[in-house]
């Protein structure tokens, strides 16, 4: 199902390693024992982004406003009371975000593009000053070799189309489209790789059934229909773009995790089974073989019209996976979600600042069940990270050790799926900058490199330089051998 096009390996080949190499305090730091295994020489590296968590600029050029505009401005809402109205203003400081990226050696640069700023409206007449700042985003990433790797969807919903329903109108696969469509017809000539969605069933769970994203909604109705709609927008717009354009490689970008029961108890077992369906599978039968999970089948059908799960089906070219850890379940009438939730961890399970835990081999399970159910498809991780309370700037660098490690046992991880046969070609660090953290605001930092959201000052984190190091086969890292320099 998953073809791997020839335009990976000429993208891949047109990476160039950035001239000078990165001078930081941060290379030192990050210094390691040898204990990464190699991974293949053509392995892609990039960071990743999202609009609405890094842009600012909310009003610029006449962008209209998004769900999490509402949603963030609504008192509350939002941990910390920040908003995305600034964030790391990413949109005027790009340049040098860009520049940072070129001298740590990274090769792909994973962002989103915000539909509200190619269609205020979401429908209708195109903003071409809103696309003008991708072009120049796009032309900077290229004159440093860096390979755009652009997600259309990343949950920042014009606020106009919310008020016609959102994700809850079936109309909504035909908008999306739309703005593909006229995104694609401006980009296409210089970004190659583009995904349809980020994470559409994180954003039908926490956006339209919990409520604590954008837009707020809540409950399982409200939660199936936002996952058939996405899924159908997804396939649509994959097959007109597919139709208007040859040279494009094509695909979506899932969040997975191994789901299994928090306790020995038969319900747990059950629960776990369930929320498996709500947050996995919803996604990968459809996509992959064209129907939604038993469990949940009379749930979808009244949405399901003649054609849709064929125009879901449709071929990708790779399959983005967002990984962070697995999920550990129990049984929950009270839950909209399958009457399923999280429950307590392992004992001894190490957590991030977020709560969640860090499970490398996690990792390896989920591309080995692509790998033994779903046709072994070609697979970036277009995130993986972790947000910790890291220390202030000192002397020009952030010393984030527990970041390195968790960075050098995932890519661990990497190396031991593709030992045993998934087929991963890439990896992208989530997230290059310290960003909005959806409903945690600011102060949640996943970043490589570290902002000063008063200031907007960068500082490179030594998990910055550990990368470096890695992807330049710097001696110590273990990876020798394995950067761009050996690209074909
Ligand atoms: C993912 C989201 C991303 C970021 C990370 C921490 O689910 O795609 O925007 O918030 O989690």
């Amino acid at each position: 199902m998953l073809r791997r096009r020839d335009f990976l390996t000429s993208a891949l080949a047109s990476t160039a390693l950035a001239a000078s190499p990165l001078p930081l305090v941060a290379m030192k730091a990050s210094a390691q024992p040898a204990s990464v295994p190699r991974l293949p020489p053509a392995f892609l590296w990039g960071a990743s982004t999202s609009a609405y968590q890094i842009e600012g600029a909310v009003t610029a050029d006449g962008r209209g406003p998004s769900i999490w505009d509402t949603f963030s401005h609504t008192p509350g809402r939002i941990n910390d009371g920040t908003t995305g109205d600034v964030a790391c203003d990413h949109y005027n400081l790009y340049a040098g975000d860009v520049e940072l990226m070129a001298r740590a050696g990274l090769q792909a640069y994973r962002f989103s593009i915000a539909w509200p700023r190619v269609m205020p409206e979401g429908t209708g007449a195109v903003n071409a000053k809103g696309l003008d700042f991708y072009d120049r985003l796009v032309d900077a990433l290229l004159a440093q070799g860096i390979s755009p790797f652009a997600c259309l969807y990343h949950w920042d919903l014009p606020q106009a189309l919310q008020d016609r329903g959102g994700w809850h109108n079936r109309d909504i696969a035909g908008w999306f489209t739309d703005y593909a469509q006229a995104t694609v017809a401006r980009l296409g000539d210089r970004v190659k790789s583009w995904a349809m969605l980020n994470e559409p069933s994180v954003h039908a769970i926490f956006g339209h059934g919990f409520g604590n994203h954008a837009p707020g909604l809540t409950g399982w109705a409200s939660y199936v229909k936002a996952q058939h709609h996405q899924n159908l927008a997804q396939g649509t717009a994959l097959r007109a773009l597919r139709a208007a354009h040859s040279d494009l490689m094509l695909g979506t970008v899932l969040s997975l995790q191994p789901v299994l029961p928090a306790t020995d108890r038969p319900e747990d077992a059950a629960a776990a089974a369930r929320f498996d369906a709500a947050w996995n599978t919803i996604n990968l039968d459809p996509l992959f073989h064209g129907r939604y999970p038993a469990a949940f089948e009379a749930d979808f059908a009244p949405l399901v019209q003649p054609g849709d799960l064929a125009a879901i089906r449709a071929p990708l070219d790779f399959l983005g996976v967002n990984y962070y850890g697995r999920a550990h379940v129990v049984n929950a009438p009270d839950s909209f979600l399958a009457q399923a939730s999280f429950g307590p961890l392992p004992p001894g399970t190490h957590t991030t600042a977020m709560g969640w835990p860090i499970e490398p081999q996690g990792m390896v399970e989920v591309l080995a069940r692509l790998r033994d159910h779903y046709g072994n498809p070609l697979v970036f991780i277009t995130e993986n990270g972790a947000c910790f309370d890291d220390p202030a700037p000192v002397n020009g660098v952030v010393i984030d050790p527990q970041r390195v490690e968790f960075l050098r046992a995932h890519l661990a991880a990497a190396a031991d799926a593709i030992g045993k046969g998934c087929a991963l070609q890439g990896y992208f660090v989530w997230s290059l900058l310290d960003n909005f953290e959806w409903a945690e605001g600011e102060r949640r930092r996943f970043g490589v490199v570290h902002v000063d959201f008063a200031t907007q000052k960068r500082t490179p984190k030594a998990s910055l330089g550990f990368l470096s190091d890695v992807i330049r086969g710097k001696p110590g890292t273990g990876i020798g051998g394995a950067g761009v320099a050996s690209m074909p």
